[in-house]
């Protein structure tokens, strides 16, 4: 189902003290009609699931093993993230595809183990600044698609186009970019929300939810800060909240 949503995705950032007194601040400033949802290191996950827990900020990870159990060093099962409160989990972020070499068959077993285990999984899809420069962007983003959404209920699923090229830049896409990407995934996948992310700030928030087809921000830096991650959710509501 299409609704508004803006994700933190805090990526490897904080230490346990930190987390803890910034995760208080968003419960205490963030007041949204849209689904708020924030993705913090695994170990932080247990103690912000009690602080999450009567607000209405959802928590999720920002990866997981496509297998339940087993002898799987160093992984995290769907099992142990869904035990500490997620309801969502980040799959197939660029960073998992471009630094540690995840592909298209790894990204839809986990969307899949997902699902299986009631986690909503945020499918992160988006091309390099050569796969734009060479035309191929539109090619890469439906290979992504298609791979990850293999066989999968479109309605246990959430969306982020994120070009590579405009992540931790400071400089989001252009709307013409987003705006014809966004529906070119919409027609893909219908009435899934589609999130946009890359360079996501409070001074570009309202602009970018201004673009048809955006139900809402995945976002890096600026989520780091409970004040501009806030100010964020409140941008995005006065075009689009509760929708
Ligand atoms: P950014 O990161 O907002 O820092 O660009 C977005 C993301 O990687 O999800």
């Amino acid at each position: 189902m299409r609704r508004s949503i803006i994700a933190a995705n805090w990526k490897m950032h904080f230490d346990m003290e930190r987390a803890v007194e910034v995760a208080r601040q968003m419960v205490e400033k963030v007041k949204s009609d849209s689904e708020i949802i924030v993705c913090p290191s695994f170990v932080f996950l247990d103690r912000l699931s009690g602080i999450f827990l009567n607000s209405q900020i959802k928590l999720g990870a920002q990866n997981m093993c496509f297998k339940e159990e087993g002898a799987f060093t160093g992984e995290v099962s769907p099992i142990m993230i869904r035990g500490v409160g997620c309801e969502y989990v980040i799959l197939g972020h660029s960073e998992r595809r471009h630094i540690f070499g995840e592909n298209d068959v790894d990204i839809h077993k986990k969307v899949v183990s997902a699902i299986e285990h009631e986690l909503k999984p945020i499918v992160c899809v988006g091309e390099t600044l050569s796969e734009r420069n060479n035309g191929k962007a539109f090619d890469i983003v439906e290979r992504q698609i298609v791979s990850a959404l293999d066989g999968v209920d479109l309605d246990k699923v959430v969306v982020a186009y994120e070009p590579v090229w405009a992540i931790g830049t400071g400089v989001a896409a252009d709307n013409k970019t987003i705006t014809e990407m966004h529906k070119f995934i919409r027609e893909m996948v219908g009435d899934v929300s589609i999130l946009y992310g890359g360079s996501v700030k409070d001074t570009n928030a309202k602009e970018l939810a201004e673009i048809e087809d955006v139900d809402g921000f995945l976002v890096g830096s600026a989520s780091l800060d409970a004040g501009k991650f806030s100010k964020i959710a409140e941008e995005f509501d006065k075009v689009k909240g509760g929708k």
